[in-house]
C-alpha cells in the first residue's frame, strides 16, 4: 500500500519533526514526509529534515503583502511535493481560508495544553499561573480558529508543586512525541471520521482476503 505523502511546517526546534521521522523511517507509520517547510530559515527543523535527507523549503512571510499571498506560495509548495496530509509541528503562523480550503479537514495541528483550556501562546505558563492540576498535548485538525479545531487525540500529564514552564513544557512534550505519529497513523489508515465538533475514530478493519475459496463441488 503506498503511503500517505506528509508535509510538516514547522517555525522551530523541530523535536515532533524528529519524532515523526523515526516513526516513519523506521517504518512504524504507514506515512513519509515527503516536505518540511518553514517560514524561518534558521528553523532547527529544517536541519534535522536536511539529515534526515528530507526535501525543505524556506517560505519567509515577511517576503508576501498579505497572509493570503504568504498561503498560496506554501500552498504551491505542498502540492508540488504531492502532499495529503499537512502536519503542523510547532508552526507558529494561523491558516487563511485559502490554504483551509486547498486541504479541507487535512491540516493537523499540536499544541501542549488540554485545549480548549489555554489556547494560544505561553501555554504552560497559562496553565501555571491558573493553577491548573493537570495539563496535556491535543492534536486537533484545523479551522479557522487559534487551535479550535476538532480534537484528534490528547494526552494528560500531571503538574507537579515545584514545576517550572520548562518542566511541565518537557513532561508534555515527551506526550506530544507519542501522540502525534499515532494520530498520523489513524489518518494514513483512513479511521478519522469529522462530526461536527467531534472526531469518530473507526475500528481497524479486517485484512482484505488473500485467498479465494471455491465452493465445494456437489456431490
Ligand atoms: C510544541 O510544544 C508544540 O506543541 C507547540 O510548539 C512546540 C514546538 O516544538 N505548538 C504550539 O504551541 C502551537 N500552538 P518542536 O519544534 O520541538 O516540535
Amino acid at each position: 500500500m503506498a503511503k500517505l505523502r506528509v508535509g510538516v511546517l514547522a517555525s522551530g526546534r523541530g523535536s515532533n519533526l524528529q519524532s515523526l521521522l523515526e516513526q516513519s523511517l523506521g517504518g512504524k507509520i504507514d506515512a513519509q514526509v515527503v516536505l518540511v517547510a518553514s517560514n524561518k530559515a534558521d528553523a532547527g527543523a529544517l536541519e534535522k529534515a536536511r539529515e534526515a535527507g528530507i526535501p525543505t523549503r524556506v517560505i519567509d512571510h515577511r517576503g508576501f503583502a498579505s497572509r493570503e499571498d504568504f498561503d498560496t506560495a506554501m500552498v504551491a509548495a505542498l502540492r508540488e511535493a504531492g502532499v495529503e496530509l499537512v502536519v503542523l509541528a510547532g508552526f507558529m503562523r494561523l491558516l487563511s481560508k485559502v490554504f483551509l480550503e486547498a486541504f479541507p479537514q487535512r491540516i493537523m495541528n499540536i499544541h501542549p495544553s488540554l485545549l480548549p483550556a489555554f489556547p494560544g501562546l505561553n501555554v504552560q505558563r497559562q496553565a501555571l499561573e491558573y493553577g491548573a492540576r493537570f495539563s496535556g498535548c491535543t492534536v486537533h485538525f484545523v479551522d479557522g480558529g487559534l487551535d479550535t479545531g476538532p480534537i484528534i487525540i490528547q494526552a494528560v500529564v500531571p503538574i507537579l508543586e515545584d514545576d517550572s514552564e520548562q518542566s511541565l513544557a518537557a513532561r508534555i512534550l515527551a506526550e506530544e512525541h507519542r501522540i502525534y505519529p499515532r494520530a498520523v497513523q489513524l489518518f494514513a489508515e483512513g479511521r478519522l471520521r469529522v462530526e461536527g465538533r467531534r472526531v469518530r475514530i473507526a475500528p481497524k478493519a479486517d485484512p482484505p482476503e488473500t485467498a479465494l475459496v471455491n465452493p465445494a463441488l456437489p456431490g
